[in-house]
C-alpha cells in the first residue's frame, strides 16, 4: 500500500486523472477484480490489441503484462502507453529471443514464422504473422500449404492449432507456467466432483488436458461460451482470475477452478495505487525502439486482419 486513501477515494481520483489526461484503462480478464471494475475495457489479448489500435485516447494505461503493453505501444505509436507495474512480465514471452528465432528460421528455409502474441517485440520483429489464442487456428489456415510453419513460443498452443488446422508445425519449446503444470488427472477428478459441468480449457494447456475439455477457448471465448450452452456449471481450465468475469457475466451459473497451478502472479501485481501513480507520474512508460516497432507492427497488423476462430 502506498497510501492510506480508501478504495472509494482512490477510484475517484483515478476517474479524475483519467478525464484530465484523456486516458483509457485497458485490463486483461485475469486482472484482480477491482482493476477489472475500473477498466474501460476488459478482454483477451486480441480484444485488447484491437482496442489499443482503435482508441483515440491520449494515454493508455495497460493493466496486464509486459508483452500486452508492448503490443499496445507498437499499435498506438503516437500515444503514451503506461504499465502500472514494471515487473508484471509474462515468463513464456521470455522463453524465446529474436536471435534464436532467426537461427531456427535459417534451418527451415521457406518457412513462415507464426508468433503467439505472448512474445517480446524483438521476437515479433522476426516473425511473419502473429496470433492470439482467439485466432491461432485461422492464422495457421491462412498460410499457403507449400510453406512449412514455425510456431513460437508456446508449444501447447502451437500443437493444438496445428492439429485443428491440419498443419504440421515446428514447435518452439516454450510454455506458460500457469497452464503447463495442470494435470489431466486434476481435470478427471473435477469432472467426477461436478458430473454435470462442461469443461472449458485454454489452448495453453497440454494436449492431454485439452482432450478432456468440451471446448478450447481464449479467455473472452470462455466468457461467451456459457451463453451458447444450456449447462449451468463449468470447470474453467485457465488462470483463476477468470472466475471473476465469468461469475459477473453469468450470475446464475457456477464456475470451478480445477487446479492450484492455475495462478499467474504477474497478472495479480496491479493495484489501484499503481494505476493512480501511472496516471499521475507516467510510471512506467512503455517504449519500443522505433526499428523493432516498425518490424513488429507488420505481423501484428496481419494478425488483426484474421478473424476469431
Ligand atoms: P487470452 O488472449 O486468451 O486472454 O490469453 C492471454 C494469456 O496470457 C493466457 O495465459
Ligand atoms: Fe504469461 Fe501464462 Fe501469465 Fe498468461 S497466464 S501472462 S501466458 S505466464
Amino acid at each position: 500500500m502506498t497510501s492510506s486513501m480508501n478504495t472509494e477515494a482512490l477510484i475517484e481520483s483515478i476517474s479524475e486523472l483519467k478525464r484530465s489526461r484523456r486516458a483509457i484503462i485497458l485490463g486483461h480478464n485475469y486482472q484482480p477484480p477491482i482493476i477489472q471494475d475500473i477498466s474501460d475495457f476488459v478482454g483477451d489479448s486480441l480484444g485488447l490489441s484491437q482496442k489499443a489500435a482503435e482508441s483515440d485516447a491520449e494515454v493508455i494505461v495497460f493493466c496486464g503484462v509486459d508483452f500486452m503493453a508492448e503490443t499496445a505501444a507498437i499499435l498506438a505509436e503516437d500515444r503514451l502507453v503506461l504499465i502500472p507495474e514494471e515487473r508484471a512480465s509474462c515468463p513464456m514471452a521470455h522463453m524465446a529471443t529474436g536471435a534464436e528465432v532467426r537461427a531456427l528460421k535459417a534451418k527451415h528455409p521457406g518457412s513462415v514464422v507464426v508468433t503467439y502474441v505472448n512474445s517480446t517485440a524483438e521476437v515479433k520483429a522476426e516473425s511473419d504473422i502473429c496470433c492470439t489464442s482467439a485466432n491461432a487456428v485461422s492464422v495457421l489456415k491462412s498460410i499457403p500449404t507449400e510453406h512449412p510453419i514455425i510456431f513460437a513460443p508456446d508449444m501447447h498452443l502451437g500443437e493444438y492449432a496445428g492439429k485443428m488446422a491440419g498443419r504440421e508445425v515446428v514447435l518452439w519449446e516454450g510454455f506458460c507456467p500457469a497452464h503447463h503444470y495442470v494435470k489431466a488427472e486434476e481435470i478427471r477428478k473435477a469432472k467426477e466432483e461436478h458430473p454435470n459441468a462442461l469443461v472449458m480449457a485454454h489452448p495453453e494447456c497440454p494436449m492431454e488436458v485439452i482432450e478432456l475439455a468440451d471446448a478450447a477457448l481464449s479467455t473472452s471465448g470462455m466468457l461467451d461460451f456459457p451463453n451458447r450452452s444450456s449447462a449451468s456449471e463449468f470447470i474453467v481450465v485457465t488462470e483463476v482470475g477468470m472466475l471473476y468475469p465469468l461469475r459477473k457475466r453469468h450470475p446464475g451459473k457456477k464456475f470451478y477452478c480445477p487446479s492450484a497451478a492455475l495462478l499467474c502472479p504477474n497478472m495479480k501485481m496491479t493495484t489501484l495505487e499503481s494505476v493512480k501513480r501511472a496516471l499521475e507520474s507516467d510510471i512506467y512508460a512503455v517504449r519500443v525502439s522505433p526499428d523493432i516497432a516498425r518490424r513488429a507492427r507488420i505481423p501484428i497488423e496481419r494478425m488483426l486482419a484474421v478473424p476469431r476462430d
